[in-house]
């Protein structure tokens, strides 16, 4: 296969699609699997993970979960099951965890680097969380901070900023009330997985809601965690000193993965596209209703809830072609598509008129500058967008021509560009493609299909 079919050369050519048809199983959601694992690592017994995404990063969290002493058995599932796999998971639960014997190695994921040290901040041993080139440039901080404050001992590098990340962790933690200095899912994660070996009552505080996977699936293994507020502060409690149970969960599509669709969906002339069994938890929807309010024709229907009580909804999704508009992404929008938002930025440059996007500077953390990134090749593709501060502005409505854009190795930015080019006249060259494998092993080979 050539690097077109399948993104594994240095760079994969992406020809414009005279149509976009065809249905889609998306990996299982990213944030879950991770999450599911982690939890099947701090139960005592056999946990079933259904569906998971068979990303590099979810297979980080699955190897790291061995090394901490968990029998972590993987089962490859049918070829039309979107690239998904099942883990069976036999753990001795967190009291009988074991010191690994080398560091831990998280690859190019954040989630399991700081949903692990939440976790290893209350148990009794020593660990060493390590990464990739781009995972050891990440602030590590926001995590650290909040965990000494509960008792555990963390060391990192560049003034205990960046990776790697030494935890000395301590039972019981002690209960704190936190607030975090950004909306991140992960930060508040890591101090509610704490919470579990705290005594007494954890608390974090939210200006903004972030995706609410973990108090879903703790909640659904029997441990007490509530939320109250909405919109303006969220405050999500944990009472700790519970022993999470065994448990299966059936993991939903990725909405992220499914959002690169539902833009290649709505910008294309002839389109119609559909998306099975697509997660649509209210944390994490934001994209499909950002996209519906610029004029997405994207059709919903809901198909029950995953197993494992866990509660997240799912629908499968219908998206067509549509004439987009531009709109205002308010702070609070941004922090609620935080993954969309490159693919967004496509599908505004597509859009007649202008599109804002206030308070964007998180995207510069992720795995890479994502601000830098999208701007360069979005640019090169004839996108008109500009930066001021935080804020992005995309003046839409220019047609996109092909051109060689940087991934620069980051997944969301590789696929967004590849998108780009089922769109632009011309040829699109994106370089780096195989780092969609983070997250979505079976992206290009999905692309080929639907432009049958
Ligand atoms: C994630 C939370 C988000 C997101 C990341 C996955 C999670 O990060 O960008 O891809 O699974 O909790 P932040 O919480 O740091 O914004």
């Amino acid at each position: 296969m050539s690097a077109a079919l399948t993104g594994s050369g240095p760079v994969a050519i992406v020809r414009p699609a005279a149509r976009l048809r065809g249905e889609l199983r998306l990996p299982g959601d990213k944030s879950i699997s991770h999450r599911a694992l982690m939890l099947a690592l701090l139960a005592d017994g056999e946990s079933l993970v259904e569906g998971a995404g068979d990303g590099a990063d979810v297979r980080s969290t699955a190897s790291i979960a061995g090394a901490l002493g968990a029998r972590v058995e993987r089962v490859d599932r049918p070829a039309d099951a979107g690239g998904t796999v099942d883990y069976v998971v036999r753990s001795p639960g967190a009291d009988g965890l074991r010191a690994p014997a080398g560091a831990l190695d998280c690859g190019n994921s954040g989630t399991s680097m700081r949903l692990f040290a939440g976790i290893l901040a209350g148990l009794p041993m020593t660990a060493v969380l390590d990464g990739d080139a781009s995972l050891r440039g990440r602030p590590m901080a926001r995590i650290i901070e909040p965990l000494r404050r509960m008792g555990a001992v963390l060391h990192a590098r560049h003034d205990d900023s960046l990776p790697p990340v030494t935890v000395v962790g301590c039972t019981p933690l002690r209960a704190v009330d936190v607030t975090t200095p950004v909306p991140s899912a992960q930060v508040k994660s890591a101090i509610l997985l704490a919470g579990l070996r705290a005594d007494g009552e954890t608390t974090v505080r939210e200006a903004v809601a972030t995706r609410d996977h973990t108090e879903r699936m703790l909640r659904a293994r029997g441990i007490g965690v509530r939320t109250t507020g909405s919109g303006g502060q969220v405050v999500v409690s944990i009472t700790g000193g519970g022993s999470v149970a065994a448990g299966d969960v059936r993991v939903p599509g990725d909405v992220s993965a499914a959002a690169f669709w539902l833009v290649a969906g709505a910008l294309h002339q002839d389109a119609e596209l559909i998306l099975r069994g697509v997660g649509v938890n209210p944390t994490r929807r934001a994209a499909i209703d950002l996209l519906r309010a610029m004029g997405a024709d994207i059709e919903e229907r809901l198909v029950g809830g995953s197993s494992g009580d866990t509660g997240e909804p799912i629908a499968d999704l219908t998206v067509r072609s549509s004439a987009l508009h531009g709109i205002d992404l308010a702070p609070w929008d941004v922090a609620a598509a935080i993954d969309e938002i490159p693919v967004l930025c496509l599908a505004a440059a597509g859009a007649r008129g202008t599109t804002t996007m206030r308070g964007a500077g998180e995207l510069r953390h992720k795995e890479s500058d994502r601000i830098a990134g999208i701007v360069a090749g979005l640019t090169a593709l004839g996108a008109k967008i500009e930066v001021e501060g935080d804020d992005l502005t995309i003046r839409g409505g220019g047609l996109l021509a092909g051109a060689s854009v940087d991934s620069l190795d980051d997944h969301r930015l590789a696929m967004t560009f590849a998108i780009a080019g089922l769109i632009a006249n011309g040829e699109t060259s994106v370089s780096r493609p195989g780092s969609a494998g983070i997250s979505y092993p079976g992206f290009f080979a999905d692309l080929e299909r639907i432009r049958a």
